[in-house]
């Protein structure tokens, strides 16, 4: 920024919307929520050990909209707490959360991302785009209401994911998979004991996703499956799509070849095409559902 008898009128104008896009926080019809959710918050301010939630972070992930859900969450009990953040993404922050029920996992998908934020400044002020801003966010609600009802369709065939326990917005709240110490960790984290066994589990979890929940989860690896108790938990299923998917053959594959290839690194050569075969046609065993409210 020059020096203020430097500024032009754009220097003015961007100082004037900067300050603008804070204006809300004082406005007395968001003081009340504030003070109820303050506290609640704690561990996402940046003032306890976490010190990576910094104002940056805070605001590209609670905007106004997503503060309103929150607090709303909060009224309705379903979140005590938000404790410390689990795990960062392009698309969505992980916090750990605490109910009177117990631990949560709170993903909270960001209403804007980098490529959209680039594009603002060409967009802001331009009445034709007026809407795109609030059509990006019924985008992510969507998504988050598309992944929870595919948590509770792979819970009713018996799949270990977590339990979805409510959603707004771009908030999904569901099962914390971990111990009181921390989140379970993904297998790509872990040196497993037995991998083949486990990636026979995966191929098994794949074929009970495609055959029996007409699904298929579109981002299977070991990115995405969590190691708690000595069993697979999968997750991240808000890109799961139906088997009538016009690409769900091809995101078939792709999942079978990333864990062909997990396995591969653990030193097992596995063939991709019996993999896939074995997916589509091997029988499956019918599991027990396990519970799934919201
Ligand atoms: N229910 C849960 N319990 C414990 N930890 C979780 C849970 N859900 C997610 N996590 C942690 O948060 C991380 C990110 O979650 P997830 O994979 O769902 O989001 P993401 O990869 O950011 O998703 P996307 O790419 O769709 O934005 C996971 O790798 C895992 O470490
Ligand atoms: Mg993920």
């Amino acid at each position: 920024m020059p020096r203020e008898e430097d500024w032009d009128e754009d220097d003015i104008d961007s100082l004037l919307r900067a300050e603008k896009k804070h204006e809300w926080i004082s406005d007395p019809r968001f003081k009340r929520m504030f003070t109820d959710i303050e506290d609640a918050l704690q561990g996402v301010m940046g003032k306890g050990k976490y010190e990576w939630v910094d104002r940056r972070v805070f605001d590209q992930v609670f905007d106004r909209s997503t503060l309103l859900a929150l607090h709303k969450l909060m009224e309705q009990g379903n979140i005590e707490t938000i404790d410390y953040p689990i795990a960062r993404g392009k698309e969505a922050h992980v916090f750990r959360a605490t109910s009177k029920q117990g631990p949560l996992a709170v993903k909270i998908f960001h209403t804007t991302n980098a490529v959209f934020k680039g594009l603002a400044k060409y967009i802001d002020g331009d009445p034709r785009f007026s809407g795109l801003s609030r059509r990006h966010r019924e985008l992510v609600n969507i998504w988050v209401r598309k992944e929870s009802r595919n948590l509770k369709r792979m819970r009713k065939h018996g799949l270990r994911v977590p339990e979805p326990k409510s959603s707004l917005k771009n908030i999904l709240v569901m099962e914390f998979i971990g111990t009181e110490e921390a989140a379970s960790p993904r297998l790509k984290d872990i040196k497993l004991e037995d991998p083949m066994g486990v990636f026979e589990d995966l191929l098994e979890i794949a074929a009970i996703i495609w055959q029996t929940c007409d699904l298929v989860h579109a981002d299977f690896s070991e990115y995405n499956v969590l190691w708690h108790d000595g069993q697979p938990w999968v997750i991240d299923v808000g890109q799961s799509v139906t088997t009538r998917h016009p690409s769900a053959k091809e995101f078939l594959v792709r999942d079978v070849t990333r864990l062909t290839e997990w396995i591969g690194r653990q030193g097992h050569e596995i063939s991709v095409a019996e993999s896939l075969v074995r997916v589509l046609d091997d029988p499956v065993t019918k599991l027990d559902p396990l519970p799934s409210g919201d």
